[in-house]
């Protein structure tokens, strides 16, 4: 499939060397890779391959044991969640939660003034004030749920509902987005709405994105720049093709030793 490439060779995000030992399991070991501004890479790999770990660290919820990360230029080892979060890492879990019993329009609102960090009259800020209602429907629009505003989200269907996290980490004005299996679960069609959601988000901003996915087909779909784990390590690097003519990706996936 054809895919719109804007990106820039500037680097946003510049991993190095980056290890996480648990007792006696190296998870994530001398992982380096940097991501370039606007793209998508996925990262993929069978179950205990380090994935989850890596976005651990890369979201600061794990601390490493050794090696660098730097968002645009700048280290963020050592900085908590919320400070990685604003300095510009955006991640779908763990840092914003869905209020199921809110409507989808309040769920990024109450994002939106977090970020902004409104102190004053809250509740009455949630109703007036204009530069958030802006950007709550610049954000519902840029995701494609304008429709879905006024439905609760506990009503709202498997695809939507992630739709709704993805508006939450904008709400974050993240430059880059970490998206963990963002179609688990899914059927096809709902996958492919993600999918068209995420290009779409790619072409009308400056995010760059990092998504985990088991998915192949939204794998190759999806990402300019595919990354291979295996046992911690990254075992390949490159495009759709590049990946699946890789004889070691074969054999893991193939589940050879
Ligand atoms: N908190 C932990 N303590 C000990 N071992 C862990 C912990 N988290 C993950 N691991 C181990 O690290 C390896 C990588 O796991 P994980 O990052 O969850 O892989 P993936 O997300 O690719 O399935 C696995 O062997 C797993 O058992
Ligand atoms: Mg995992």
């Amino acid at each position: 499939m054809k895919k719109l490439v804007k990106h820039s060779t500037e680097s946003v995000l510049k991993v190095s060397n980056l290890t996480k030992d648990f007792s006696g399991i190296r998870a994530v070991d001398r992982v380096s890779f940097e991501l370039s501004s606007g793209s998508i890479t996925a990262v993929i790999g069978p179950n205990g391959a380090g994935k989850t770990t890596l976005y651990n660290l890369l979201s600061g919820n794990l601390v490493p044991t050794s090696g660098s990360v730097k968002l645009e230029g700048k280290e963020i080892i050592g900085l908590t969640p919320d400070r990685i979060v604003r300095a510009g890492i955006g991640r779908s879990f763990q840092i914003t939660s869905v209020f199921p019993d809110l409507s989808v329009e309040q769920n990024v609102r109450v994002a939106v003034i977090s970020r902004q960090r409104k102190q004053f009259d809250f509740w009455h800020s949630l109703k007036s004030d204009r530069s958030v209602n802006q950007a709550v429907s610049e954000i519902l629009n840029l995701v494609g749920i304008e429709t879905l505003a006024k439905n609760s989200v506990s009503l709202l269907s498997h695809g939507d509902r992630s739709l709704v996290e993805i508006a939450l980490v904008l709400a974050l004005k993240p430059r880059l987005i970490l998206l963990d299996e963002p179609t688990a679960g899914m059927s096809r069609e709902e996958a492919q709405r993600i999918v068209q959601s995420i290009e779409h988000l790619q072409q009308s901003t400056d995010c760059t994105f990092l998504i985990t996915e088991h998915d192949l087909e939204v794998v190759f779909n999806l990402a300019e720049s595919i990354i291979v784990m295996h046992q911690g390590k990254i075992i390949a690097q490159g495009n759709d093709r590049e990946i699946s003519n890789s004889s070691e990706v074969r054999r893991v996936y193939l589940g050879a030793s």
